[in-house]
């Protein structure tokens, strides 16, 4: 295969999501869940993790004011949930009300959870890092939960964004037989 042929090549600028599905989280930030693909666990101990979050968005206004946040990993069927949230804003909206999601007081950090996560970690800020366009989110993870018997490889279905409104989930994972 011929590069140059084979390639359409763009200019920098922009994001090219190129349908790379991106596992989709909820973030709340105080009492206001935003949802997010672009984020990521980044060191193993102490356990911290990262969130780059659009400036625009009222919660990067909430996060000047926070000490503190949670990253929520909903399970495929609330993919409505996770969109709206995605799509809406705490300032406007009351998201709760919205998707009748049930939000529930961190028990180590001030920000909600979100009842029927299969996972959630509770996180402490510790950085914004800010860009132009957007601020990357700096938390140390203080305490982790997980869905009491369904954090199974075989079992757990995340929300899988591709961009452009497409999103799946992922079928059952093979574990590979050479260490
Ligand atoms: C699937 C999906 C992924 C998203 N990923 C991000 C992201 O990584 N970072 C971000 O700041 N916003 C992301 N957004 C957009 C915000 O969730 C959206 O702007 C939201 O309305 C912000 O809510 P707020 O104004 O209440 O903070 C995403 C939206 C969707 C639907």
């Amino acid at each position: 295969m011929e590069f140059e042929e084979a390639y359409v090549s763009l200019p920098e600028e922009g994001y090219t999501y190129g349908y790379v599905p991106r596992p989709v989280a909820v973030v709340c930030v105080k009492d206001n869940p935003f949802t997010v693909s672009h984020h990521t666990p980044i060191n193993r101990n102490p356990f911290l993790y990262a969130v780059s979050v659009q400036k625009d968005n009222y919660s990067y206004q909430l996060l000047q004011q926070s000490e503190d946040f949670t990253v929520n990993f909903l399970p495929y069927e609330f993919l409505k949930e996770a969109h709206l949230i995605g799509k809406t804003h705490g300032n406007e909206v009351n998201k709760w009300e919205l998707t009748k999601l049930k939000p529930i007081k961190g028990k180590s950090v001030e920000s909600f959870m979100i009842l029927g996560s299969l996972l959630i970690y509770e996180c402490k800020k510790i950085e914004v890092l800010d860009f132009p366009d957007h601020a990357l989110l700096l938390g140390l993870v203080v305490q982790k939960h997980y869905l009491r018997g369904k954090l199974k490889p075989k079992k757990v279905r995340y929300i899988l964004f591709h961009g452009k409104n497409f999103y799946s989930t992922h079928i059952k994972p093979k574990r590979h037989t050479l260490k």
